[in-house]
């Protein structure tokens, strides 16, 4: 019984918080395979908004095991925080979060780091500051800390020594540096009765278990198919799942793509549908655009179809979810960018070789249908202007849409008769 990947086919924030949210109830596990700290994904339990950024919202349902593979990175302050939630909530966790033993642990000082890193380009990025960035960059230079080194004698040493080598980067020389690792060191050891060896117990699950794959930030925010250099430091993309998780290729069934109304993106970095202000800040006050992470306004625009065309083929997307319709309720019209024209040529696929000044979009108009939709549920109850916008997407990326977001609860979603799992 394969499992069900959910990715997000933009730049990440397309409210697949909700959609997993919404799925994860009907699946036994829930598997994240990348990212960290970094994602925010919004739930609501109990009418209470929460928002989770390191273990996976799954956990709110009190059958799902949730598991944080080897791909990720461990913010253990993060971690603490949220445990702490979940304990306060009276949600029973203890023995449904499972954590790769592989996984690699954010320093307090990989957060320093990582915004002073930044600070110093010419091009910002735009990071979370959650330390994602100089963690990654520790892994792959094979000098980062991984979650088994809690359980090891020298694993204070190892802080130490980890901390103090990115203090002399930053050029600073700590007052307290002991004080700092011994805090860090409390937290950390909180982690252990989650350790578990995630590659060898998921694989099993995954034969006779429903497990959903949930990923974080999304497809052109992918460190190899993203607009690299303003990208995050994992692959979000479907194929992330295999080697975040270390389970066999063969483990999905199905990936459900999901992309909002529009476009969004927060921090630097090309964004060819980026309306312009009047249009921009409509959409971000109506959709609440700013980050659960951060707080940062997102940038915001039409929807770009070469995009999702792009992401629905390298993440054979088999059915996508839209989110957020809601948003243009009042709208009198939408634009869709449906190709772009680059030197003269038009292009019907996002590619991320196009570098942004070379961009024309295109785009159609659509009329808007000025109803309320939150309270809908069904899709021949959809107002015909808005079943009209859904089919148009469809039409136009050949994906079929299985679910529609009409608001932030929830329950405020739409199957659609193509919906299948
Ligand atoms: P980092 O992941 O903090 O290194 O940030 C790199 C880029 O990815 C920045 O442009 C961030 O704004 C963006 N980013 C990281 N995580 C998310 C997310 O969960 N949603 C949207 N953008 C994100």
């Amino acid at each position: 019984m394969p499992g069900i990947a959910i990715v997000g086919l933009q730049w990440g924030d397309e409210a697949k918080g909700k959609i997993v949210d919404f799925l994860s109830g009907s699946f036994d596990i829930v598997a994240r395979y990348q990212g960290g700290p970094n994602a925010g994904h919004t739930v609501y339990y109990k009418d209470t908004k929460l928002i989770f950024h390191q273990i996976p919202s799954g956990i709110l349902h009190p059958n799902t095991k949730v598991y944080i593979g080897a791909g990720c990175v461990i913010d253990p302050v993060v971690f603490a925080t949220e445990i702490e939630n979940l304990k306060n909530l009276g949600i029973d966790y203890e023995k449904r979060i499972k954590v790769s033993y592989k996984a690699h642990l954010i320093l307090p000082t990989h957060r320093l780091l990582d915004v002073s890193i930044d600070d110093k380009r010419r091009d910002k990025i735009g990071v979370t500051g959650r330390g994602i960035g100089p963690c990654y960059e520790d892994k792959h230079g094979r000098k980062g800390l991984r979650v088994e080194n809690i359980e090891r004698r020298e694993f204070k040493e190892k802080v130490t020594e980890n901390m103090k080598r990115h203090y002399e980067i930053l050029g600073i020389h700590p007052q307290n540096l002991e004080e700092e690792v011994d805090a860090f060191i409390k937290k950390a050891l909180l982690l252990i009765p989650f350790i578990t060896d995630v590659s060898l117990e998921l694989s099993k699950e995954v034969k006779n278990k429903k497990v959903l794959f949930e990923g974080a930030q999304g497809t052109f925010l992918d460190i190899d198919h993203g607009t690299y250099p303003y990208v995050t430091s994992s692959n979000p993309i479907a194929g992330g799942v295999f080697s975040g998780l270390g389970i066999p290729p063969g483990s999905i069934e199905k990936v459900i793509g999901v992309a909002k109304a529009y476009t969004t993106r927060v921090g630097g970095g090309p964004f060819p549908t980026e309306a312009e202000e009047k249009v921009a800040s409509l959409i971000r006050e109506t959709g609440n655009e700013f980050g659960s992470t951060t707080g940062r306004p997102r940038r915001c625009g039409w929807l770009d179809i070469p995009m999702l065309r792009y992401a629905g083929v390298i993440n054979g997307v088999n059915g996508m979810a839209i989110t957020k319709l809601d948003v243009f309720d009042d709208f009198e019209e939408i634009k869709v960018c449906v190709e772009y024209k680059v030197n003269g040529k038009r292009i019907d696929t996002y590619t991320p070789l196009i570098s942004e000044k070379n961009i024309e979009p295109l785009y159609a108009t659509l009329k808007g249908w000025k109803q309320k939709t939150h309270k809908i549920r069904d899709f021949d109850v959809l107002p015909k202007n808005a079943q009209k916008y859904i089919s148009f997407i469809e039409k136009e990326t050949g994906i079929k849409v299985f679910m529609v977001g009409v608001g932030e609860k929830r329950e405020e979603t739409i199957i659609t008769p193509y919906f299948s799992l």
